[in-house]
């Protein structure tokens, strides 16, 4: 299985009722390669028109930030917990997390990135396993099994709310430093042999199968 080929076998999804209101699956988009890999929410309005994730308002300012560290779409991988658009842009329910949630994990074991930046709540608890409020969490380099977690307010987030804009912005700063740091720094200690993930419904423990450990970079 390979990205191109995931992607496919979900263009015709039907395994939750959002496939009934969506114009098509978002799968993801960008370097295949890319050791980082940023995980958003769902499809928005804009993005289920074109079938890539964050291109509108809140892709924006995301590729603004992006660019404010060096960093262009091109070189990261972006993708979102749910493929499909929830009607009005309501927030994803635990079951269609739960259905979709494997094939984010798949898709990042066929990346492999170093990095999974999340941006907001609902991507960051779910790939934590963990109900925790993405305020207490966001700027922390938490090491996974396969991977470095560093949870991000959601863009998104800062448009709606202004307060939230500066601490993003210092997000971003941050998250430069901890890619200087891996780029130093022997990281994944448990990363011998990437996750075997597998496609059911029921949400999968695989990925963040060791208890999340804060890292020491600073
Ligand atoms: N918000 C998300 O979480 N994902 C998108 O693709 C767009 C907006």
């Amino acid at each position: 299985m390979d990205l191109t080929k995931l992607s496919a076998s979900l263009h015709d999804c039907q395994r939750c009722q959002l496939s009934t209101g969506r114009t098509q699956v978002v799968f993801g988009t960008g370097n295949p390669q890319a050791s980082i890999m940023f995980v958003g929410e769902a499809p928005g309005f804009y993005e289920d028109r074109e079938g890539i994730p964050f291109v509108g308002a809140a892709g924006k300012l995301l590729t603004e930030l992006l660019q404010s560290i060096g960093l262009e779409r091109s070189d990261i991988y972006i993708a979102n917990v749910i493929k499909c658009r929830p009607p009005n842009n309501r927030d994803p329910l635990p079951d269609e997390i739960d259905t979709c949630k494997p094939f984010l994990l798949q898709q990042i074991a066929l990346i492999q990135p170093k990095l999974v930046c999340t941006l907001g709540n609902f991507a960051t608890q779910t790939l934590l396993e963990k109900k925790v409020g993405i305020t207490k969490v966001r700027g922390q380099v938490i090491q996974l099994k396969h991977f470095v977690l560093f949870p991000l307010l959601h863009p998104a987030a800062a448009l709606h709310q202004g307060n939230l804009r500066v601490p993003l912005k210092e997000d971003f700063q941050k998250l430069k430093t901890v890619l200087e740091q891996m780029s130093k720094t022997p990281f994944l200690p448990n990363a011998s042999s990437p996750p075997t993930l597998s496609t059911s419904k029921a949400p999968s423990k695989e990925v963040p199968a060791d208890p999340p450990t804060q890292m020491n970079l600073f």
